[in-house]
């Protein structure tokens, strides 16, 4: 095992209870914030897989996991991607915060032993999306979105929510239409989003279509 997991391997005692793990981690950590931002994404999580039909236990695996990397603070997160053997792309060196979204399932895997592939992805995508999401990608994306980790009520969620009536799609696009036309302010533009975001504008549009011919 890598030292860098093994030094959080030794920090808790480990239950195998994915929720119990991700609090003590967290918690011995000092990442409280997070810990708290965590569950909240989880019962959002769980509420989003009865409404869309996903799997309510794969749901919340993810939504408890999906910010577990803040152990490591940001400052370091290119250095551990890097000795973690982490596919780091050019916006991921250039803002280091986003990598967490990655480092957080590689710790899924690695530390909390998850094997699902769609929940790593569903963690691994979290703050970007991807093209070809699965509907458990977009549960996550969308329970941390409505959860946000930041004071306040999120500017986008009366419109999300709105959108969530029509479908999961519409929301999770309203949600990248927001981000979108604010991407001149981003930090960086990560290709990520920007393939989800003209996939579903596009599959979006063509439904739409789709309704005023029928
Ligand atoms: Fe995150
Ligand atoms: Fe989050």
């Amino acid at each position: 095992m890598h030292p860098l997991y093994k030094t959080l391997a030794d920090s808790i005692a480990w239950t195998g209870d994915t929720r119990t793990d991700m609090v003590a981690l967290l918690t011995v950590h000092r990442c409280p914030g997070t810990r708290e931002h965590s569950l909240e994404v989880a019962d959002e999580a769980l509420r989003l897989a009865d409404r869309y039909g996903v799997d309510r236990r794969r749901a919340e695996e993810g939504a408890l996991l999906h910010d577990v990397s803040a152990v490591w603070r940001s400052d370091v997160r290119l250095e551990v991607a890097r000795a973690l053997g982490v596919d780091i792309l050019p916006e991921e060196a250039q803002a280091p915060m986003i990598l967490h979204q990655k480092l957080s399932a590689v710790i899924a895997r690695e530390l909390f032993g998850v094997t699902d592939e769609e929940v790593l992805g569903a963690i691994a995508c979290h703050t970007t999306l991807e093209r070809g999401a699965t509907t458990l990608e977009k549960v996550v994306f969308l329970a941390d979105k409505i959860a946000w980790d930041q004071p306040g009520r999120p500017p986008y969620l009366d419109g999300l929510l709105e959108a969530l009536d029509t479908s999961l799609d519409a929301a999770v696009l309203h949600y990248l239409q927001y981000l979108w036309d604010r991407r001149d302010a981003l930090l960086v533009v990560h290709p990520w989003f920007v393939e989800a975001y003209e996939e579903l504008s596009e599959t979006q549009r063509a439904a739409r279509a789709g309704q005023t011919q029928s």
